[in-house]
């Protein structure tokens, strides 16, 4: 835990339409391999997980923060990458190994983008 928060701390405030960018994102985050979000132009989002949509009302930035960076604390069980956690993961391809999936930068810019998902944002 004390390592995930001095890898925060090195980041500047997020910048949400970076964060929107990462989401979108096919390669890298995949987060609509899972979820829907409100990025219409996006087809074919995922079906796996909660709607992105609205989550800035249902969890703080921390909590958005925890589930973004490490997911499993949460629910061991979950199918959800942690995507800035290098320890304690199982099945991770070579390349990925001992890298996290997101920069400290990149798990601030998801958040602000998170944060703006409002419910009268739908
Ligand atoms: C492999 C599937 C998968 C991917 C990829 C994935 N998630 Fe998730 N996510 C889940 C599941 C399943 C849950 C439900 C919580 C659980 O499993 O404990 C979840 C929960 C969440 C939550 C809490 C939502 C709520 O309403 O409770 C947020 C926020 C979230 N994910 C954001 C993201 C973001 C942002 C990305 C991409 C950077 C992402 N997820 C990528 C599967 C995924």
């Amino acid at each position: 835990m004390a390592t995930l928060i001095a890898t925060t701390a090195q980041a500047q405030d997020g910048d949400p339409a970076r964060g929107r960018t990462l989401v979108a994102n096919r390669q890298q985050g995949l987060c609509l391999l899972c979820h829907q979000a409100p990025i219409p132009e996006e087809r074919f989002q995922g079906n796996l997980a909660p709607d992105l949509a609205g989550v800035g009302d249902r969890y703080t930035r921390s909590e958005l923060r925890q589930r973004i960076m490490d997911s499993s604390a949460i629910n061991p069980g979950t199918i959800m990458p942690s995507y800035a956690k290098t320890t304690g993961l199982t099945r991770v391809a070579p390349a990925y190994r001992d890298k996290p999936i997101f920069t400290a930068q990149q798990v601030e810019d998801v958040v602000a983008y998170l944060t703006t998902l409002r419910a009268e944002t739908k």
